[in-house]
């Protein structure tokens, strides 16, 4: 194997170094390209650009491959918890008996918020979105712990923050929640696993109690596994780029939430079951619907159909949508949406438009269909997906902080007006 390719332009011959990664994956290293022939790159979308080495996650597309720091995902999904989940992912080891006992003990200690936060959420209306309640409130922790602004500062303080911001997400996250609904928040009970103290922190009202349905927080704890960490997504992306300008932890989560709302990435979840009740409404004709998402005129596509990465089935979305009919006959739930859901799969996975273009079901087309029998409201599956994939999001902070890379600042193209003169307005 060639260790360099060659680009030949204009009577000289540039040679870029082939990068080989642990599973050989390989990369041309461009970054002498534009001193040494003046020329950049250019990817919009970055299809086919690598932004970094990273040793925490490898994924094949082609295999639906999907591994954590080298475990394969179905494993974890089946035999690891999500705080386990977390420290593997952010540490780079599955911790011994008592590194697991003192992180979930640190954990669980830190999930109160200051009652300042109230003064906050009181900011926001009713009816406020939860995603966009919950990257306020987490860029306001840096009022509250100001420390956290400098993320050279010393290991322990940074791995404080990472605790604080791990612990205290399902307390925002809910908060975000009873905010929108007008009910009074819940505070934390430390006496709960992780799951279980934000599925009460949802659910309890002072003129009710909750009980947690071990189904429900299982199935939960598998979700938020799954969603945990998938390199350098759009949000992840986001995060690296905004922590590159020596950003705190906190300010660049803060952004990855807002990158993760889009419908195109976390929002997916949302408008998969927006999408299904509207098939539902209309008569259930799934036919239909899979002629408008090939029609190029028409703006509606499939959603939780297609990834940049899977050209073969997303093995989240295998795992997830056999938890879902498991969960919802546990829960005795039947939900005309799911049936409309494998309608939809099973035509698209036979119809050469889908085929050829290898779009297949992602994480977000069954996702939604398990929230909503876990009881979770549909303008909170984003949040849900941002409270699973805050450990990618703090290990991909940390790993580039820790290697020193660069502010990212990419080139471009300019494709506008030559010089030309001020002309006086009176003049025009
Ligand atoms: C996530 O990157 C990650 O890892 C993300 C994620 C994670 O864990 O972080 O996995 C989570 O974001 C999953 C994706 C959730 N989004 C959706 O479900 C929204 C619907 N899907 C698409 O919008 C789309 O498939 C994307 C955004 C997911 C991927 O878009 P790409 O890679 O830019 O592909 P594309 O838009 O260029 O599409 C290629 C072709 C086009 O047709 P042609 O122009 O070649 O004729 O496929 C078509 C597209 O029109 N196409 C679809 C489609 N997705 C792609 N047509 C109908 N329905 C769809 N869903």
């Amino acid at each position: 194997m060639s260790d360099f390719a060659e680009l030949h332009y204009e009577g000289q011959t540039y040679k870029l170094p082939v990068v080989v990664g642990t599973e050989n994956e390989k990369a041309l290293d461009i970054s002498k390209l534009r001193g040494e022939s003046g020329l950049i790159t250019i990817d919009p979308g970055f299809k086919n650009t690598g932004s970094t080495k990273s040793a925490i996650t490898f994924l094949d597309g082609e295999k639906g491959i999907l591994r954590y720091r080298g475990y394969p995902i179905e494993q974890l999904a089946e035999k690891s918890s999500f705080l386990e989940v977390a420290y593997l992912i952010i540490f780079g080891e599955l911790p011994t008996k008592a590194e697991l006992e003192e992180w979930t003990s640190d954990i669980t200690y830190h999930t109160l918020i200051h009652e300042d936060f109230k003064r906050i959420l009181e900011g926001f209306p009713s009816n406020s979105h939860p995603m966009g309640v919950l990257s306020s409130l987490v860029t306001s922790l840096t009022a509250f712990y100001p420390e956290s602004l400098d993320p050279s500062r010393s290991a322990d303080e940074v791995r404080m923050s990472i605790v604080r911001l791990l612990a205290k997400m399902p307390t925002l996250a809910a908060w975000s929640y009873k905010n929108e609904i007008g009910q009074p928040t819940v505070y934390p009970d430390n006496n709960l696993d992780y799951g279980g103290n934000f599925l009460r922190m949802m659910f309890a009202t002072p003129a009710e109690g909750f009980e947690v349905d071990p189904i429900v927080s299982d199935a939960l704890n598998k979700l938020l596994i799954l969603h945990a960490e998938h390199e350098q997504n759009c949000s992840t992306s986001t995060v690296r780029i905004v922590g590159s300008s020596h950003a705190s932890l906190y300010a660049s989560v803060s952004a990855g939430i807002n990158a993760l709302w889009g419908p195109l990435h976390g929002g997916a979840n949302q408008a998969v079951i927006e999408m299904l009740e509207n098939i539902k409404a209309d008569g259930g004709d799934t036919d239909k619907y899979l002629a408008k998402a090939k029609d190029k005129d028409d703006p509606f596509r499939l959603m939780g159909f297609g990834h940049r990465v899977y050209k073969n089935f997303d093995p989240r979305a295998r795992i997830i949508k056999k938890a879902a009919d498991e969960v919802l006959a546990k829960l005795g739930v039947n939900d005309p949406v799911l049936d409309i859901a494998k309608r939809l799969e099973e035509a698209a996975l036979q119809d050469p438009y889908f085929v050829e273009r290898k779009l297949y079901p992602n994480v977000d087309f069954y996702s939604g269909i398990i929230y909503r029998a876990l009881g979770i409201p549909t303008n909170m599956f984003t949040v849900m997906f941002a409270m699973g994939r805050l450990p990618g999001w703090i290990a991909q902070w940390r790993e580039m902080r820790k290697n020193g890379e660069p502010i990212g600042r990419p080139r471009q193209v300019y494709t506008g007006e030559n010089e030309r003169h001020y002309v006086d307005v009176n003049q025009r």
